[in-house]
């Protein structure tokens, strides 16, 4: 399979325990540190070249045809969450066009968030003209995209970033299905190849395929369907992010590590913290099913969208990037306020999520207040102390709570960025309501 092949760990337990039991400052020898980071750079590039030469069937199963001849590292697609905008949150079907998503491009590079990693400009649902064309090739709007699609992919190209297209699999899109949307959007139903290859001469770098009740529409089956879409995006020569979306209603946790670099974990988010932390709640068994090319998504950020507080917004963020999330932003670049644009540039934050060995947090302690941690591939630790509650909170957490070895570990406040006191006991802050502190603890 060419590298658009979704990457999976084959022994997720292997990998779990291989970082279980993260040692502290007074244990960890220099011998020991060398050895743990070979060990990762092995993982690496074996999961690197677990994409070639295997062969998905449309079932989601997969053959391997590999040879004894060694095989070059091949990078891996969505080797970390995929980074960008997404037209979607931002402006839904009805201010859809290309000077939204230029304006979006320039603010990426203009705003540094390039930069920072968010490269991928997304144009979501709506883009689409009511019918195909003569040869059956899908259309786009030609008063929302008067110049084309081509050159629009040409000026996020010429930027640096990369570009993202919205297909369904069915035979509508979610605009045709709801009136309201007044758009049209016809789905890839029997046209998957024409689609596909159409995706590749676009120069299209990430595709979203969302389900929009393609099983009501057309009868379809999620993981065939999905199956049938990721066998033609492998039949091309270019790289494509294969991010779907069932909304979760069939765990597609439990069989898309197979078929997509990413799958939706639940219905969509909305723009106020109830809805965010309910996601929240919905990830904290998935842990064990992401990793590099094969990422959980909790959907994408509405920060900068509705009432969401700056502590909200600081939440949003910090958890996502604690849960190896993609950080795909959905509002007006132009208009980001020092909040917003403060949480989506920290780049203590960011490297969490851009984390290379991508372990998911897990959740050690939940309710009111909650204590997340993942450990990080250098050997530091990531821990969220997590504030769901209405008002103010002291959190307390321990070393040995956090799963590392009891030693002395420096200890960074992420979210602040700023250097907290050593311990090798209990850590405690007091976290706003709707708040989180990300803590960093390194030796
Ligand atoms: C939903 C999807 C949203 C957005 C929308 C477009 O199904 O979850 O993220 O893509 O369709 O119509």
């Amino acid at each position: 399979m060419k590298d658009t092949a979704p990457v999976h760990v084959k022994d997720q337990s292997a990998v779990e325990d291989g970082h279980a039991g993260v040692r502290g400052r007074n244990t960890r020898t220099p011998t020991l540190r060398l050895l743990l980071t070979l060990a990762l750079s092995g993982l690496i590039l074996g999961l690197a070249s677990c994409g070639k030469g295997d062969h998905a069937d449309a079932d989601g199963s997969s053959t391997s045809t590999s040879t004894s001849r060694p095989r070059p590292a091949e990078p891996i697609v969505a080797a970390t969450p995929p980074m960008g905008w997404n037209s979607w949150n931002q402006v839904r079907c009805h201010d859809l066009d290309e000077a939204v998503v230029k304006q979006a491009a320039d603010a990426l590079v203009r705003r540094g968030l390039k930069d920072l990693g968010y490269r991928y400009v997304v144009v979501d649902d709506c883009w689409q003209a009511p019918s195909r064309d003569s040869a059956g090739a899908l259309v786009a709007d030609p008063i929302r995209f008067p110049s084309g699609l081509e050159s629009l992919v040409d000026y996020v190209h010429d930027k640096g970033l990369k570009f993202g297209l919205y297909l369904a699999p069915g035979s509508e899109t979610c605009a045709m299905h709801w009136d309201d949307y007044a758009a049209s959007g016809i789905g890839s139903y029997r046209h998957e190849r024409q689609d596909a290859e159409m995706l590749d001469e676009l120069g299209v770098d990430y595709l979203k395929y969302d389900w929009c009740r393609a099983d009501e529409t057309d009868g379809l089956e999620h993981q065939k369907t999905f199956g049938l879409m990721r066998d033609e995006l492998a039949r091309l020569d270019r790289p494509i992010v294969y991010s779907i979306s069932e909304y979760g209603d069939t765990k597609p946790w439990t069989w898309a590590p197979k078929v997509a670099n990413l799958w939706r974990t639940t219905s969509d988010i909305i723009p106020f913290w109830p809805s965010v932390a309910s996601i929240i709640d919905q990830q904290a068994e998935l842990h064990s099913f992401s990793g590099p090319g094969r990422w959980n998504d909790p959907d994408m950020l509405q920060v900068g969208n509705g009432p969401l507080t700056p502590d909200e917004t600081r939440a949003h963020i910090g958890m996502w990037a604690m849960l190896a999330a993609p950080l795909m932003i959905g509002t007006d670049l132009d208009k980001l306020t020092p909040d917003v644009i403060d949480a989506l540039s920290n780049p203590e934050i960011i490297a969490i999520d851009q984390d290379p060995a991508g372990r998911q947090a897990r959740r050690l302690r939940s309710g009111e207040t909650e204590v997340w941690a993942r450990s990080l591939a250098d050997g530091d630790m990531a821990v969220a102390l997590l504030n769901k509650g209405d008002g103010p909170a002291e959190i307390s957490t321990t070393i040995t709570e956090v799963g590392a070895q009891p030693g002395s570990w420096s200890i960074r406040n992420a979210s602040t960025r700023k250097d907290l006191p050593a311990t090798d006991g209990p850590i405690s802050e007091t976290v706003a309501p709707h708040g989180v502190t990300i803590l960093r603890l390194y030796s």
